[in-house]
This record gives structure tokens, sequence and C-alpha cells, in this order.
């Protein structure tokens, strides 16, 4: 691609030079003052590329830049495998994988098979009091100060109060589990990610075993009673399955919330309209979620192939970068105007194919509550100091820090 340094060492012979973005994923977290402005001029360029680092001190990898691509690649699991696709067995030097999201067809529709039931809309249904009550008392702490960082008050702490309730995990943990999510897919540094999967690993060891002797009521101990074909579940499987969840739950939702809650202090108009139309915030939130992909997912290249016109290898790794996909202006007219009367809001979010998140009810729901109470509770929501906000890009997009000036209805 053009204006880019090529370092043709780290470039295999297979990848033609004109796909060659000199560049990784972790790079748009200051520019244009929006990550995905910044990320979408990659539309500008081929619908898939060879990026030479993948993520920070990763190996070079594709990456399929188009959404058209994107959404055919996560379905195609006959060419591109999910088989230690996440890297658990790397880090960790372990031989076990995350359970389901590491393993193809036909093992992964056994493995779904299992977890679907838990979290489908009737099991969310069963939460919701218990979601609209934690957002209340956590705007309760900040209401009367008109003034919050939103990432620590309330983005950070509501879904993660909710995903530990679920798992069966401490409440008063929260910041140490957070901590380790952070090292473990937040750093570029490979030995603290190293070193936050193995204290997760470790935790949810302890957890599992114990869950095994005294059962509750929550994921973790119906994960630790799990038979499949007449037999237990292994060792292995429960804590593929644990860290799976553990990884996937955590914080997601934490960042649609700071990105959506960001854009809404940015528009006063959509702001007053969905606090006046509260009907409108389903339709917003799937709006929000097409515009703020934040999860770059991996597959490997099975056998060597064409796809899409272009060469690829046996091993070669392959990202999708779901936060570049939801603003392919080739797939969206206007992809950065966030409007909940756009018809086609599906977008690749929460992924496509066999693998599609099975949290997404969940994560939809907490969506919905918590931005009905804040629209009810603050007649007016804006960033203090737009210089404070900060974002950031990688195997996870979010925002750090977003201060918020409100006033209250
Ligand atoms: C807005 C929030 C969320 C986003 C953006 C998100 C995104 C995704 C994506 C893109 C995938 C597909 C992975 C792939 O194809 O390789 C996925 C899978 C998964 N997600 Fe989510 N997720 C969210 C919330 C959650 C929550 C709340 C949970 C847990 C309660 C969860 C648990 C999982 C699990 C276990 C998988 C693996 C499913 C499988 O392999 O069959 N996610 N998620």
């Amino acid at each position: 691609m053009s204006g880019n340094i090529l370092m043709a060492a780290s470039v295999p012979d297979h990848v033609p030079t004109s796909l060659v973005w000199d560049d990784d994923i972790g790079g748009f977290t200051m520019e244009l003052d929006d990550p995905y402005v910044a990320g979408a001029r990659l539309h500008e360029g081929p619908e898939i590329i060879w990026s030479t680092h993948g993520y920070r001190g990763e190996q070079g990898a594709w990456m399929m830049v188009g959404f058209e691509a994107m959404r055919e690649a996560f379905t195609d699991f006959e060419r591109f495998s999910s088989a230690g696709s996440a890297g658990t067995q790397g880090l960790l030097g372990v031989e076990w994988r995350q359970v389901p999201i590491e393993f193809d067809p036909p093992e992964q529709k056994m493995y779904r098979k299992f977890l679907n039931p838990l979290l489908t809309p009737a099991a969310v249904n069963r939460l919701s009091d218990l979601v609209e009550q934690t957002c209340s008392e956590l705007i309760d702490n900040f209401a009367a100060r008109e003034s919050c960082e939103f990432i620590t008050d309330f983005a950070q702490l509501m879904p993660s109060y909710i995903f530990l309730q679920v798992m069966g995990m401490p409440k008063d943990k929260v910041e140490q589990f957070l901590d380790w999510e952070r090292e473990t897919l937040w750093t570029e540094d490979v030995s603290v990610r190293v070193e936050g999967a193995r204290k997760i690993r470790d935790y949810l060891v302890d957890l599992i075993a114990e869950r095994r002797v005294r059962p509750g009521d929550d994921l973790i101990s119906t994960v630790a009673g799990a038979e499949f074909e007449g037999r237990p579940i292994t060792d292995d499987e429960a804590i593929g399955y644990c860290f799976s969840l553990f990884l996937g739950g955590l914080d997601t939702v934490m960042s649609v919330m700071g990105f959506t809650m960001r854009h809404l202090a940015m528009n006063k108009p959509l702001q007053q309209r969905l606090r006046e139309n509260p009907d409108l915030i389903p339709k917003a939130i799937d709006e929000s979620l097409r515009a703020h992909g934040v999860v770059v997912m991996r597959r490997i290249v099975r056998d060597d192939c064409e796809f899409r016109g272009v060469a690829m290898k046996a091993g070669d790794q392959v990202m999708l970068p779901t936060p570049i996909a939801g603003r392919d202006p080739r797939h969206f007219a206007d992809p950065h105007r966030i409007d909940p009367d756009r018809s086609d809001k599906s977008g690749l979010t929460f992924g496509s194919g066999v693998h599609t998140c099975v949290g997404m009810h969940l994560a939809r729901r907490e969506l919905r509550i918590a931005f009905a109470q804040l629209l009810a509770r603050f007649a007016d929501i804006s960033i203090s100091d737009p210089a404070q906000v900060r974002y950031r890009t990688g195997i996870t997009w979010g925002v750090d820090r977003l201060p918020l000036d409100l006033v209250a209805a």
C-alpha cells in the first residue's frame, strides 16, 4: 500500500507487495480524535491486507478490512480454523484450548449446545431486575455531584458486577479481575500477558474445584457439573469454558458503553431525541453496536488456498478487526453517521456464523437498560474536558477515560 515503508524481511514470499501494510491494529489510538475514523482510512485500500505486525510485538498476519471479506471469513470454517486461534496454548504452555471459541465444528457444535440455553433471551430476562438495580445504585453514587468519570464510575463496574454474579465470582474482587484481563489482552509486553493469563487460569482452576465439591446456582458450577455424551466434563474442558467466558464477558460491554456514551455526549440532538423517545433506545443501541465493534478476532488458514483472489498459505494468521468492518463505506452508506433509523444495522460486532457471540442478548440488555436510566436521570450530558478523553486500540478497543458533566433531570 502506498505511503508505507516496507520491512521486506518480515513479509513472506507469497504476500504481494501491493497488499502490505507496515503497521498494526494498535496504532489508531489518538489519531483524528476518533480511532474509528482513523481506522476507516484502511477502506481506501484493498479489502484484504497483510499487516506486518498483526498486533504489536507479534508476527505478520492477513487482515480482513472489508465488511464482506470479514463476514465470509467469519463463516468459512472450512478455510479458516478457530483451533488454537486465541493463542491460549502458546501463552500458557498448556494442552487445553478455550471452549468453544478455539474449536471448529463438529466439536464446537457440541460445546456450544451446552452453553446456548444458559444465555438465551429468556435467561437474560431473569437478570433484568438485577441490571436495573445495579445501574440505579451506581448512578446514585455520582448523581448529586453532577459529574463523573464515566468509565471507572459506571461503565467498568455495571457489566462486570452482572457478569460476576452470573459466573458466581466475588464482586469485591472486580478490580483484581479487570487488572488480570488488562494484562492479558491490553498489553504489548508478552511476559505481562503470560502473567495475566496465568493469574486468571490459577484462580479459575481453584474455583472450579471448589464448585465441584460445593455447587451453587451459577455458571461455573453448571460448567463444573456438565456431562457430554454420558461422561463428565474433563478438567481441560472446564477451564477452557471458564477462561473463554472470563475473557469474552468481563470487559466487552464496558468498551461499547464507553464509545456509545462518548458519541451521545458529543451529539446533543441525538441525546435529546432518545430522552424524549425512549422507545428508540433499542434501535440506537443496535446502531451503536454496528458502529462500535470492539474486538479483533483471529483465525488460522487451514490449507493453502485462494480467498477472494488472494493466495494464502496453510498456517497464516488472519485477523478479523470488527471495529474496522462496521465503518466500511462500501457496505454502510455514510458509515460514521450513527442513526437509529438506519435500515441495515446488522454489523459484525458480535461476529457471524457458528461462533456468533453467545453473550449478545445479555450485552444488548445491559446497554439498553443503562442508557435508558442515564438519559432519564440527566437532562444534559457533556464531555467536561475533551483533552482528557483516552482511547485504546489493539486486540480490544475501548475508552479508558471519559470525564462527564451532568445536569440532573
Ligand atoms: C458488547 C459486548 C460483546 C461483544 C462486542 C462480543 C464480541 C464477540 C465476538 C465478535 C465473538 C465471536 C468470536 C469468534 O468468532 O471468534 C464472541 C464470542 C463469544 N462471546 Fe462475546 N461479546 C460481547 C459480550 C459477551 C458477553 C457478555 C459474554 C459472556 C456472558 C460473551 C461471551 C462470549 C463467548 C463465550 C464467545 C464464544 C462463542 C463461541 O465460540 O461459540 N460475550 N463475542
